[in-house]
């Protein structure tokens, strides 16, 4: 089903033909408007049949008043609305167990998932998960989804993780452990884009997000199996577009075309790493996430610069490509660049306020060794890094991040 695993890598062997061959997937349909949330219900019953949905979020969305239009949108063609706000930040396996119960008994024929990539990668798996055909403990690790899911629908609220159109889900499974699920099935029905949704995302959160974005352009522009002539177009689109949005966004949650920059830039660098996998920051993030609840762009940005100068010795022409495709100077050999390229993200993490070392977000420097332990379990993610990442290489990339 998931043909991409067959293909080979793009990096060819020296001396070999460079054969350009790969698969592009993405969800079949992507509607962009400012103020798209008060309309949705024409579009549903336009796109689909669905008359009762589950719409799926967490309690900060709900209070923020983001469903509020949505609602009544959908109430007035017609759709019956139950609403689960149970989502919490990265949610738990047995949260997703609960949250089961519940949309089985709602009954609903449809799901729709509104807010940040939590509650959209809750929605993408309980619309999986209410069909009742597999166990979720299953499901983990790339393509083991069998069977259907509910007709499904998207609407972020965050300009980051790009999962409105990404066939991934993340759970925290046991204490710590951030798991993923990865399946053609979780590409929902479609992506419904509404800028206005994210203008009063708090700056730190408008930061974080973005730099996760930022993050997956970069880590799908230099993914080591995967890459392919469309996702290096979306990824350096997206970067265009997020390394001025974001700060601008920062600066100003009231920019609509900050906000409509960011959030295109997001889901089309969920576009590209969705066909060209993320990799080493994203390995050495996600134990941050979990073991001590950093915000999940937050982690990125922490490891980012490490990441980007260990990369650096294997990725150099890639880097120095985006370091000329973001500032316009060509001038230099690859080293160079791409050592500036490393720079220019620093730079951009201390302009949006996530320039911060670990030991001052309460990671205990004795702590360092379970990182890396946990880090090397991302063997999902390992794998697309540029440069081989030892345990050795990742304790050291921690300590330089403390
Ligand atoms: N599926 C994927 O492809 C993919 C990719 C990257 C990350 N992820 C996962 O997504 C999760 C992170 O998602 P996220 O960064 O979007 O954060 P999130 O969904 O965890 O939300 C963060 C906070 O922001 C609040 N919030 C969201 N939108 C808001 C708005 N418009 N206004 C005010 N507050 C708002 C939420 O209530 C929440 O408190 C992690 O679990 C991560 O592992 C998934
Ligand atoms: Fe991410």
């Amino acid at each position: 089903m998931y043909a991409q695993r067959f293909l080979r890598p793009v990096f060819s062997r020296e001396g070999e033909p460079r054969v350009t061959d790969f698969q592009f997937l993405t969800v079949p349909k992507i509607y962009m408007k400012a103020g798209a949330a008060r309309t949705l219900g024409d579009y549903l019953a336009a796109e689909s049949s669905v008359s009762s949905i589950f719409l799926v979020t967490d309690r900060g969305v709900r209070e923020a008043g983001l469903l509020d239009n949505a609602c009544a949108s959908l109430s007035a063609a017609g759709v019956k609305v139950t609403i689960c706000d149970d989502v919490v930040a990265d949610p738990p396996e047995q949260l997703m167990l609960d949250m089961t119960e519940k949309a089985r008994s709602a009954g609903c024929d449809g799901y729709l998932g509104l807010g940040g990539g939590s509650s959209l990668d809750a929605a993408k798996l309980l619309a999986v998960l209410a069909e009742g055909e597999q166990d979720l403990a299953s499901m983990y690790g790339i393509d083991q989804i069998r069977g259907r899911r509910k007709p499904l629908f998207l609407v972020p609220t965050t300009a980051g993780t790009g999962s409105e159109v990404t066939p991934i889900a993340i759970v925290t499974t046991g204490e710590t452990t951030k798991s993923g699920i990865v399946s053609p099935v979780l590409y929902a029905d479609a992506a419904i884009l509404d800028p206005e949704l994210t203008i009063r995302l708090p700056g730190h959160v408008t930061a974080a997000t973005g730099l996760d974005a930022m993050v997956h352009a970069i880590e799908a522009y230099t993914s080591r199996h995967k890459k392919n002539p469309i996702s290096d177009a979306l990824a350096l689109k997206a970067l265009s577009l997020l390394s001025a949005a974001v700060p601008a966004a920062y600066d100003d949650g009231t920019d609509l075309t900050a906000r409509s920059d960011a959030l295109l830039g997001s889901m089309l660098a969920g576009q590209a790493f969705a066909n060209a996998p993320v990799a080493g920051v994203h390995a050495l993030a996600y134990p941050l996430g979990g073991i001590f609840h950093l915000p999940h762009g937050l982690s990125n940005a922490l490891v980012l610069p490490y990441v980007l100068e260990f990369n650096a010795l294997s990725a150099k022409e890639q880097y120095a490509e985006l370091y000329t495709h973001l500032t316009g100077d060509g001038q230099g050999g690859d080293e160079s660049r791409a050592g500036k390229f490393a720079h220019y993200m620093s730079e951009l993490c201390e302009r949006v306020g996530l320039r911060q070392q670990l030991r001052d977000l309460g990671v205990p420097q004795d702590r360092l060794s379970d990182l890396a332990s946990d880090a090397m379990k991302q063997t999902r993610l390992l794998i697309n890094n540029p440069r081989e990442i030892s345990y050795e290489d990742a304790l050291s990339i921690y300590e330089q991040a403390w």
